[in-house]
């Protein structure tokens, strides 16, 4: 077994990784490892926006009402209103951007209704209505209004993030667009909307630098051609007033991976020249991994897995239609290089996650709620690897939904709350938020396993590495289901003074927390022994974050 595991890494590690590997370790040491990380400190690849570790809510089933906003005289302990658990974790995670109100519901919404006094604003029919489970509470059908503008900024605010919002375009003209920038920042006592900020006990403008420009254009944001929906796009984002912000727009991207959608959109954009490009900051991606039919159907809801009962090969056909978003990157960055030569316009990936079929969620009445477990944590670290590896390309990200709704990091109903994997995931990664991408070299033994009687495989291990001076964070996903890693890590350019890791696992690949027992799955820490040799076992199923100081 030592022999094959070190010729496993003598014909792995061919080139120039494996001088490095030789001079770190002896026959005898190389054997007690099948893996090994290298991490590159020289081969920068660019700073990690902080917002890549973003989130999304939308007023869809219990995200908003009963996740985020309990109201003021509420029992559930609150800040004005919002759920105080919910902003304790926020801040834990270091939230650095929140997406509202949708999603879909965003270009059936009108902003004015969600505006003035509470007792004013309208009941109106919710976008998602029709797909409500029979039993949901009236608020999730009929959208009170409760929760607006106001509420969801100065959520942002008691968390420290800042607000991203999606405007309707569908449904609303360019003029009410325009009149939601006044709203959101024109300056205090300039405007009759600054008044009516300054009203409701918002003097100072809220400063929204980044705006949505309708949702998935090509379906529920308005049914576009992808060439309509540019000349849209100019139509709405010309001279909008910015009041001092610079405001950044994002258009809407592709259904899926459709790169025609791309390419039709900047070929139509740039018809009025090239400095049309100037006006976009961002294109948005959304990638659900929702078909674990293994090639059987295309159907929407036949394709769809179970969150909770799942076999070993559901749990890698989901990692690899996870595993999509990266060519979708790679993909997408490259036909609009065809046109953006200067690269001016980055990916947004607005929404990200598993989407599963009903019946795992926690409260059963809540629309597309979903109860992570293990293998959706794993899902979520591979994901956020994935996107430091890509700092050039993607300057945010949105995890679809924050709480109550599909790859959610909390789960909440009146007084319970709880942390999701996914929530751990999201803690441990944080560090990675604005430091420098180094490349990291990941070689490991490729998964196999049986796919419907044929031989399929999988790799074994990857993950991502960040730089702030001397602090190094290291994170990994070991998808295995059932075996162990150990391996060595190297890194180049810089000894190390000291590591911890942090892992998420457990022995059973559907583990998952509750109400009843919160703590199920939790990370624990502790300190790796500092030798001549780095090394760190990374048990079957887990995620790890390992920090390391430099000398
Ligand atoms: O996240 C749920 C829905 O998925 C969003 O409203 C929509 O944008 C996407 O299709």
């Amino acid at each position: 077994m030592a022999m094959q595991r070190r010729d496993f890494l003598r014909t792995t590690l061919a080139g120039a990784g494996a001088l490095v590997f030789a001079r770190n370790f002896s026959p005898a040491e190389d054997a007690a490892f099948d893996s090994r990380i290298e991490i590159l400190l020289d081969e920068t690849l660019g700073n990690i926006s902080p917002n890549i570790y973003g989130h999304f809510t939308e007023h869809l089933g219990g995200v908003i009402y009963d996740g985020i906003w309990v109201g003021r005289n509420s029992k559930v302990r609150n800040v004005d209103g919002i759920r105080a658990d919910l902003i304790e974790q926020m801040k834990r995670i270091h939230a650095p951007i929140v997406r509202y109100p949708g999603g879909c519901f965003a270009d059936s919404y009108d902003w004015r209704d969600g505006i003035g006094p509470a007792a004013q604003r309208p009941t109106r029919t919710n976008f998602w209505v029709g797909a409500e489970p029979k039993d949901g509470p009236d608020k999730h059908r009929y959208e009170p209004n409760e929760f607006g503008t106001n509420e969801f900024v100065h959520f942002c605010k008691l968390i420290g993030a800042q607000p991203y919002l999606a405007a309707n375009l569908r449904s609303l003209p360019a003029e009410e667009f325009y009149r939601w920038v006044e709203y959101c920042n024109s300056p205090a006592g300039s405007t009759t909307l600054a008044h009516v900020r300054a009203e409701a006990g918002y003097a100072d403008p809220f400063a929204v630098r980044f705006w949505g420009v309708g949702n998935e254009a090509w379906g529920c944001g308005g049914n576009f051609t992808a060439a309509e929906y540019a000349v849209e796009f100019r139509r709405f984002t010309a001279w909008v007033p910015g009041y001092g912000q610079n405001l950044s727009f994002v258009a809407s991207g592709p259904n899926g991976d459709d790169r025609d959608w791309t390419r039709e959109f900047f070929t139509e954009i740039v018809r009025k020249g090239q400095d049309q490009l100037r006006g976009i900051y961002g294109w948005a991606l959304h990638h659900y991994a929702w078909n674990l039919s293994r090639g059987r159907t295309q159907d929407w809801e036949k394709g769809k897995g179970d969150a909770l009962q799942f076999d070993p090969v559901d749990w890698y056909e989901l990692l690899r239609e996870g595993e999509r978003v990266e060519d979708m990157i790679n993909g997408h960055w490259e036909v609009m290089g065809q046109i953006d030569r200067d690269r001016r316009v980055k990916l947004i990936v607005d929404e990200w996650g598993p989407w599963y079929k009903p019946g795992s969620a926690a409260t059963p009445s809540d629309l597309l709620e979903q109860t992570p477990t293990l293998r959706d944590a794993v899902f979520s670290g591979m994901t956020l690897d994935c996107f430091n590896r890509h700092p050039d390309q993607v300057a945010m990200a949105n995890c679809a939904q924050l709480v109550n709704c599909l790859n959610s990091l909390f789960l909440a109903h009146e007084d319970k709350f709880v942390v999701t994997p996914v929530g751990h995931v999201f803690a441990m990664y944080a560090g990675h938020q604005g430091g420098q991408s180094v490349r990291t070299v990941f070689s490991a033994p490729s998964i196999t396993y049986d796919r419907d009687g044929k031989p399929a495989s999988f790799w074994g291990l990857k993950g991502s590495a960040s730089l702030r001076g001397k602090s190094l964070l290291l994170t990994a996903v070991n998808p295995h289901v059932s075996q162990a890693r150990e391996a060595a890590i190297v890194v180049r350019g810089a000894s190390v003074k000291s590591a911890t890791v942090t892992l998420l696992t457990d022995p059973d690949i559907h583990a998952h927390n509750t109400f009843a027992e919160r703590a199920r799955l939790a990370p624990t820490s502790k300190e790796l022994p500092i030798g001549p040799l780095l090394a760190v076992k990374l048990p079957p199923a887990s995620v790890a974050a390992l920090q390391l100081e430099l000398a």
